[in-house]
């Protein structure tokens, strides 16, 4: 079932604080509604019945993107260029959940989710180490405001999390847990955009990090590289990366020890031997910038999606031995993605989710990955 321990009482739109009684609409903002993430989110909650305001830079572009996502011509829309202007429109209308697909997490996402407190409630996708715990970190604010915050709600942290909760569930803490998440991808044609490309940077930039004895400790990023095998029969290369997966498989397992791999980190040695250099040389913000801004406008050619399916995989080992492998297998990385974060979004809307600050299956379970398309396969 979804939705484990308190789910918190909705009283039609009035949300309880510690404090006090906070009123918002009925509205979901959706930041960055224009951008993939952002139409697959609209269409999702717009198809559910949810009263859906885009949110972005661009009016007509906001209007083409909401007609395409289903929603009525005639449909509010909020025109804003920053995450603060942003925040000034949430704290002015009081919308009852924003969802922050505009990227740049780490930035973004703490202006945007303190601008929901106290009552209301947000969601986003980042899946880089620094965002994840950064949204982490309101936790008691976000408690004591009545608001549920939800970070890492897609493929990269759920698919990895979900697993890692399955396979500790009614169990003791383990000692050792090992993620994997390798998403498959159908690209569509056009420019990779700013979102995209600074998601990139942030993991070159972070560097690698792994748990030890409870502890986050710096490693290399493309650590451990390693050709996984799937249950399907085909298989992909993966290698180490401080992630938002890395940090929930800790959190949610409480292991002392904990190491992440991604495919989307090179595996080729000559590359895997520049990414430390290049994480140093675009930490210098003047040259972050350019490589956002070049990388963003990057023209890509549409393709299919690589393999059949998209694998979160986790090994989890107890101190006396005991171990257990298990993997999640969803379709698209993208549209797991979105229907992750609509799945979420709905949730919060009816007021369902406990006050404060979680990634996506500590916040409402690890069956979330369920009505996106996930299945387990577990030992
Ligand atoms: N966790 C996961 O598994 C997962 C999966 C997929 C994506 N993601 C992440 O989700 C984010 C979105 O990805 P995407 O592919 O949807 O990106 P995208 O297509 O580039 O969309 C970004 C959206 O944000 C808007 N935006 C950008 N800067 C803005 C600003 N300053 N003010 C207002 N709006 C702004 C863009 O609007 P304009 O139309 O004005 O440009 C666009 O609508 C990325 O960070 C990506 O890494 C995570």
């Amino acid at each position: 079932m979804l939705v484990p321990g308190a789910a918190r009482k909705r009283q039609g739109d009035i949300h309880m604080t510690e404090t006090s009684e906070v009123r918002t609409n009925d509205e979901v903002w959706v930041v960055g509604a224009t951008g993939r993430v952002g139409r697959g989110v609209t269409a999702r909650l717009a198809a559910r019945g949810l009263t859906v305001v885009p949110v972005g830079r661009s009016r007509e572009r906001m209007v083409a993107a909401g007609a395409g996502a289903g929603l009525p011509g005639d449909a509010k829309v909020v025109v804003a260029h920053s995450a603060e202007r942003i925040a000034e429109e949430i704290v002015r209308e009081r919308p009852r959940v924003v969802v922050n697909t505009m990227g740049a997490f780490a930035a973004t996402a703490p202006v945007i989710a303190r601008a929901c407190m106290p009552g209301g409630h947000y969601v986003d996708q980042a899946s880089d180490l620094v965002a994840v715990q950064g949204l982490l970190a309101l936790h008691d604010e976000a408690v004591r405001a009545g608001s549920t915050l939800v970070t890492g709600a897609g493929f990269g942290v759920l698919a990895t999390e979900a697993v890692v909760a399955k396979l500790c569930e009614g169990r003791p803490a383990p000692h050792r847990v090992l993620v994997d998440a390798v998403g498959s991808v159908a690209v569509e044609a056009g420019v990779l955009g700013a979102a995209l490309a600074a998601s990139m940077v942030d993991v070159l930039t972070t560097g690698g990090r792994r748990y030890e004895n409870g502890r986050l400790v710096t490693s290399r990023l493309g650590a451990d590289p390693q050709r996984l095998a799937f249950p399907d029969g085909e298989s992909a290369k993966s290698a180490g990366v401080a992630s938002g997966e890395l940090v929930a498989a800790h959190t949610v397992s409480g292991a002392a020890f904990v190491t992440a791999t991604s495919g989307l980190v090179p595996t080729a040695p000559l590359l895997r031997a520049l990414l430390p250099l290049l994480g140093r040389l675009l930490s210098v913000p003047a040259l972050r910038r350019l490589a956002v801004d070049r990388l963003g406008q990057v023209r890509i050619k549409a393709a299919p999606r690589p393999r059949k399916h998209s694998w979160g995989h986790a090994v989890v080992e107890w101190a006396d031995g005991t171990r257990h492998e298990g993997w999640l297998r969803a379709g698209d990385g993208m549209d797991f993605t979105a229907d992750v974060t609509a799945t979420v979004t709905e949730l919060l809307a009816r007021g369902v989710g406990r006050p404060g600050s979680w990634t996506p299956a500590a916040a409402l379970g690890a069956d979330l990955a369920t009505p996106a398309g996930g299945a387990f396969i577990l030992d």
